[in-house]
Formats: C-alpha cells, sequence, structure tokens
C-alpha cells in the first residue's frame, strides 16, 4: 500500500425519489416486478378492452329493443284513438325520459336534415317492431329512420293509418358511450390488486438472494457467523447448503492454520531451549553472548507467534463493545505505561459508538497500533470517524508526531517480522509482527489497515471498520 489513503470516497449523492424516476429499476425484485406488472397491465386492458366491446353491443342491443317496444306501444295507444283526440292524447300518453314525440302531416322536412339509420339499428328495431301485438289493420304503412348526426338522436317515424306520421326519437348510446366509470374503476382495481400481489411474490421470492448477499457480507467479518437455514425453494436451499459447505471449509482451513502457526511456535520452543542451554558451555565469552542474543530474539518471536495464534484465533466470539470507550481504555494503559508522554495522548471521536467484533483481538490491534506511535513517534493522537452514511466503513486514525514511515516501505512493514530497523534491539522491543497482526484482525472483521503520512509529519495509521 505505497498509495496513502486519505479518506474513504463519499458515494455519489443519490437522492432518493430521482431513483424512481430511471426506467430501468436496479434490484431482481423491482425488476420482475415492473416486468410482471407490466405485463399484466397490457393484458389486462386487452381482456377488459374485449369484454367492453362485447358487452356494448348487448347493452346497445337491449336499448334498441327498449326503445322499439316504447315507439309500438305509443303508436298503438295513438293509432287506437280517434284522429280528432289524439293531439290530447298525445299529451297526456306518458313520456320514456328523453324521449320526443309529435304528430306530423309529413316528414319532408324533418328528415331532410337526417342521416340515414345504420342498418343494424334499423334492421333490429323492425325486427323487433314485428313482434309486437298490435291489430293487422292498425300497422304502420311506412316506417322512416332518420338520425341526427349532431345530437346522436334516432328518429322513427311511423305512417298511421290516416296518413299522418308519428315521430318519436330518442337518444340511442352509440359506441364506446356505454362503459362509464365502472370500467374505468375495474380496471384499476384489479391492476392494483395484482400489482400488490405481484410485489409481495416478488419480494418473497427475491428475498432469500438479500439473505445469501447478507450471510456473505457477515462471513467476510466473521468465520463463525451462523450458518444459513436451508430450506425453501430447492434452488435457494441448495445455494444455501453449497454456501454453509463453503463457510465450513474457510473456518476449517482459517482453524487449521492458526492452529499451525501454534503448534510450530510451541515446538520450537524447545530445541531454542536446548540450545540455550549448549550455548552457556561455548568458551568463547564474545560468541557466548552473541549466541545468547540471537536465542533471545528467536524465543521473543516465537512467542509473538504463539500470542498471535492465541489471539487472532477465531474462536473468539463476536460481541457488541463500546469502541470510543475501548480507544480511551488503550490510551489510559498506554498512557501509565509511559507516563513521561501520557501528555501527547489524546482521543477526540463521540463519547459512546457501539460495534461488533471480537474485543480481544480488536483490543490487541489497537494496542499495537497505540504502542507504534508511542515507540516510534512519541505521541498518540487517536480519533473515532464515524460512518459517513449508515452502512459505510468507520475510520479509527492512530497519528504521532514521528518521522513517519517512508512511502516504499509502507507495504514492507505490515508484513510479519518485517522492521524498518534492520536490528529487532530491545531498545525499541518488537519483533516486526504488530502491524502484520493488526492488518490481520482489521481484515477479520471485514476491515482494513492503512498507512500514510501527516503533511505536518509523523505516521497516521488507519483501521476501517464495515458498520
Ligand atoms: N508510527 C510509526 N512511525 C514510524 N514507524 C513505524 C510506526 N509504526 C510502525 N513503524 C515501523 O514499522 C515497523 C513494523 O512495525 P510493527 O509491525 O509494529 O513491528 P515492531 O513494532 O515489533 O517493530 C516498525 O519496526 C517501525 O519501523
Ligand atoms: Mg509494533
Amino acid at each position: 500500500m505505497t498509495e496513502p489513503i486519505q479518506a474513504i470516497p463519499a458515494a455519489p449523492p443519490k437522492s432518493s425519489w430521482l431513483r424512481y424516476l430511471r426506467p430501468w429499476p436496479a434490484s431482481l425484485a423491482a425488476r420482475t416486478a415492473f416486468v410482471l406488472i407490466l405485463g399484466l397491465v397490457v393484458v389486462q386492458t386487452l381482456g377488459l378492452g374485449i369484454h367492453t366491446l362485447d358487452r356494448n353491443d348487448l347493452v346497445r342491443l337491449a336499448a334498441v329493443r327498449v326503445f322499439s317496444f316504447r315507439v309500438m306501444s305509443m303508436y298503438r295507444d295513438l293509432a287506437e284513438t280517434p284522429v280528432a283526440e289524439r293531439q290530447a292524447r298525445l299529451a297526456l300518453i306518458p313520456k320514456p325520459k328523453g324521449f320526443t314525440v309529435e304528430i306530423l302531416p309529413n316528414l319532408n322536412s324533418l328528415f331532410a336534415n337526417l342521416m340515414p339509420a345504420p342498418p343494424p339499428i334499423r334492421h333490429s328495431i323492425l325486427l323487433n317492431m314485428d313482434g309486437f301485438p298490435i291489430p293487422p289493420e292498425l300497422r304502420p304503412q311506412h316506417v322512416h329512420f332518420g338520425v341526427d348526426p349532431e345530437t346522436r338522436r334516432e328518429y322513427t317515424g311511423l305512417e298511421m293509418p290516416d296518413g299522418t306520421w308519428l315521430v318519436i326519437s330518442s337518444r340511442l348510446p352509440g359506441p364506446g358511450e356505454i362503459q362509464g366509470t365502472e370500467f374505468l374503476i375495474a380496471f384499476v382495481m384489479m391492476t392494483l390488486l395484482a400489482a400488490a400481489l405481484t410485489i409481495w411474490a416478488v419480494r418473497r421470492l427475491t428475498a432469500p438472494v438479500r439473505t445469501l448477499a447478507a450471510a456473505a457480507e457477515a462471513l467476510g467479518r466473521d468465520v463463525n457467523a451462523p450458518p444459513l437455514p436451508e430450506d425453501g425453494p430447492s434452488e435457494i436451499a441448495a445455494a444455501a447448503s453449497a454456501f454453509n459447505t463453503m463457510a465450513a471449509r474457510i473456518r476449517r482451513f482459517v482453524d487449521d492454520r492458526t492452529l499451525l502457526l501454534t503448534a510450530i511456535g510451541h515446538d520450537l520452543r524447545t530445541p531454542i531451549t536446548r540450545m540455550r542451554l549448549r550455548a552457556e558451555f561455548m568458551e568463547d565469552d564474545d560468541q557466548r553472548a552473541k549466541m545468547l542474543r540471537d536465542l533471545d530474539e528467536m524465543e521473543a518471536m516465537v512467542s509473538a507467534t504463539i500470542a498471535f495464534g492465541r489471539i487472532a484465533s477465531p474462536n473468539e466470539p463476536v460481541s457488541p463493545i463500546d469502541l470510543a470507550e475501548l480507544l480511551r481504555t488503550v490510551l489510559d494503559e498506554a498512557g501509565d505505561a509511559a507516563p513521561e508522554i501520557a501528555e501527547h495522548l489524546d482521543y477526540d471521536g463521540p463519547d459512546h459508538w457501539t460495534v461488533r467484533v471480537r474485543p480481544q483481538a480488536f483490543k490487541r490491534a489497537l494496542t499495537n497500533l497505540v504502542g507504534n506511535a508511542i515507540k516510534y513517534g512519541n505521541a498518540a493522537h487517536v480519533r473515532l470517524i464515524r460512518p459517513a452514511r449508515p452502512g459505510t466503513s468507520l475510520r479509527i486514525e492512530i497519528a504521532d508526531d514521528g518521522p513517519g514511515i517512508p512511502p516504499e516501505e509502507m507495504e514492507r512493514v505490515m508484513q510479519p517480522f518485517q522492521r524498518l530497523e534492520t536490528s529487532r534491539n530491545r531498545e525499541t522491543g518488537g519483533v516486526g509482527l504488530g502491524l502484520a497482526i493488526a492488518r490481520d484482525i482489521a481484515r477479520a472483521h471485514g476491515g482494513d489497515l492503512t498507512l500514510a503520512n501527516r503533511p505536518e509529519g509523523g505516521a497516521r495509521v488507519i483501521l476501517t471498520l464495515p458498520t
């Protein structure tokens, strides 16, 4: 890591309502629902459209039938009335709503302005008239039809036995006028209901995908995360089972490696002790002293390795801790150990901040970093920076007033047993495992460790931790 990371790049501002304007939604659930609902609206429109056309035909037929019968009953009523009394009778007979009835000597002036009625209407009116019970001598001799194109009124002229014309008009419903609001209400209701059902079903069906993603995320932070339930649809159960197998393999691999490390450390102790005994018998004082120093160093490395194996064990359970409190504790303990620089230790950040970590391991990582800052930089300025948005990482920055770390050495010093000073002297302690351990622990929590230098001098170690 030669490029110091100065800041977690801020996510591009994403205003929530803008997302809904995009034509193609991002999530699987939204896409599936989108396609299904779109298809549904098309099918609904077609289905209801066909149904409505059919129904309109029926309604129109019925309307024509009613119209015909009303016309005929009025006609019979007037035809049976003596000619002299017809006008009086005309004023009296009940006229259904929307009907006009008049008696004219002829049709010439009226029908001149009318269009011929469409054949289907003409035919069905005639057909219905034929079925009407009326004495044969009273039947109309001629019947004329016309439609006023502007008012859409249907005019029927019937010739009375005395040669005058009875003209009855009414407004017949035209095509596409009947469906009214029920059609729209039915359409909206059905679509809304089906859409709600679709969204519910799609969300249910895609929920396991979200669970799987969450489980993979959790595994990155904690190899001991609980296994996924292996139920649900067969594909999902198979995926969950495969995921659990993979998690178990990773767990075993990490366990084995940690165990191996500790075992090697333990086994090396015996030969080191034997060598130390043998060194005591060496003649050359100078050589013996050097040998014993080397052996001390080896012992320190072995101890550090064993300690690392123990601390970094993935078996420590994850639990919630107050990170702000932990940082202050680490600083206090460091201040107790080195009272002369206690005034150069400070904490900046929220008073309390809960995180879920493996407490011992995490404390070890922080202790290592604060220890380095004190050892190599004579100060430790600790900052806890809250996640910019929920779901992003939080940062712990540990800065000091020392010489910093040359950028080209940053990656190397994080490797095990790598130090800037070539000698592992007692003065500055360590064997070169501190940063390696801290990075290992950060990564085991799904975070990372990066090194940088402060512009005003001194190193800045940044530990990120996903929340
Ligand atoms: N804050 C720091 N300022 C300068 N150098 C540092 C700092 N932290 C670590 N280093 C360098 O990185 C090396 C590795 O650190 P570390 O892994 O903690 O091992 P150790 O502290 O045991 O030497 C250190 O030896 C030191 O040279
Ligand atoms: Mg160290």
